[in-house]
């Protein structure tokens, strides 16, 4: 065979054992492997909403200047941590596929950032009301969302499967406590929203610190007559209604982890003696339909982060970026071919 056919069939051998590895490990040939596609198909149930996001769907637009302190620029060389206001944009939301879900029957609420967006020096957040997760690994989140999965045809839960799931994972402990004791505040202004997952901040000096943080409300105002409960959109108006008068600001506060906690594990929190910093406050100023504003197109991939912070080893934290660009992909595309159905009942 001539030299140049032999190093041919050479380099196709070669690129065709990398596919298959890239394939085997990317869980083409195992059926039980977790997938970001498997994650959104179960998410979006069987009738999918086209165009919205295949979890969290129902939101509201937000904008407003996170102020910082500059007390974690010891910490970090983010720009966005240095002394002074950086414009942000965001979205409030309910957890659950569907856009037009009665907001509150949902029960997870959160609260989504992006500060300096296209630059490198990009902050994207997304933060839940839970301070940790039921379970450590994707694969087991996986089998948690499965267990609470309505039955196709009753359209119930089945509580029987709920138990046995968090019966097989004690680790679910810690949330499971705060579910218990959690109640529900009347505003998405009185609620805390958890970075749940680990981070790294990075100095000057190349030292690295282990952080989780929590948006605390400045004032827990939490005014029960403000909200319409007969409402499907009770927490979108009173956002609105509340900031048609005030600004909303949280404080963003960062726990600082100790050598011997594990930031690789979503589900254990942190012994609360742990050394916190305010990096600043995050003043909300306005409010718009997730249909014609910045945030309603936008990724809050949690991974998207800036110079001088890093994502830590955490499969959980690690798993959210593949899954959100499969959302992504997925609702870009609807819209792009017109298939998105506009949300009557006030979801968009
Ligand atoms: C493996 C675990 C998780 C999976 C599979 C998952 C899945 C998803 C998906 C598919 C979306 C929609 C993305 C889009 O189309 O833009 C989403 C949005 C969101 N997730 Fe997760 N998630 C996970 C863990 C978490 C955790 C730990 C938090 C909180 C710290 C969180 C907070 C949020 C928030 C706030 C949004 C909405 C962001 C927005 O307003 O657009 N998720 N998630």
């Amino acid at each position: 065979m001539p030299a140049i056919l032999y190093r041919g069939s050479l380099l196709l051998g070669s690129m065709a054992v990398f596919a298959t590895a890239t394939l085997y490990f990317a869980g083409a040939f195992n059926r039980d492997a977790v997938t970001a596609p498997k994650f959104v198909d179960l998410q979006q149930g069987d009738t999918p909403h086209a165009g919205f996001r295949r979890a969290h769907a129902k939101g509201i637009c937000i904008t407003g200047n996170f102020e910082s302190i500059g007390a974690l620029s010891s910490y970090s060389i983010a720009e966005v941590f240095k002394k002074g206001s950086t414009p942000f944009y965001g979205r409030f939301s309910i957890a659950g596929n569907n856009p037009t879900a009665p907001d509150l029957k949902a029960p997870v609420r959160s609260l989504a950032f992006a500060v300096n967006s296209g630059t490198v020096d990009e902050w994207r957040v997304a933060m839940n009301t839970p301070p940790v997760m039921a379970v450590a690994t994707p694969e087991a989140f996986f089998q948690q969302l499965q267990a609470l999965s309505p039955d196709p045809i009753t359209k119930q839960r089945d509580p029987e499967k709920i138990t046995a799931f968090f019966k097989a994972h004690p680790e679910s402990k810690a949330f499971n406590d705060w579910k218990a004791d959690y109640v529900p505040a009347n505003s998405f202004a009185a609620e805390r929203y958890h970075s749940i997952n680990a981070f790294y901040l990075h100095n000057e000096l190349g030292d690295k610190q282990a952080v989780r943080w929590v948006a605390r409300p400045h004032k827990a105002t939490n005014n029960a007559a403000m909200l319409d409960t007969s409402s499907a959109n009770a927490l979108q108006q009173e956002l609105a209604s509340r900031l048609d008068q005030n600004a909303v600001k949280f404080d963003l506060i960062f726990t600082l982890a100790a050598s011997n906690d594990d930031e690789n594990n979503p589900t254990i929190p942190w012994p609360s003696d742990r050394q916190t910093i305010n990096a600043g406050t995050l003043s909300i100023v306005s409010w718009h339909n997730q249909e014609n504003a910045a945030c309603g197109d936008a990724n809050f991939d949690p991974l998207v982060l800036p110079q001088g912070m890093s994502a830590t080893a955490d499969p959980i934290l690690r798993a959210r970026g593949a899954v959100y660009a499969q959302s992504y992909r997925r609702r870009a595309k609807e819209t792009l071919l017109g298939a998105k159905v506009s949300a009557t009942n006030g979801g968009e």
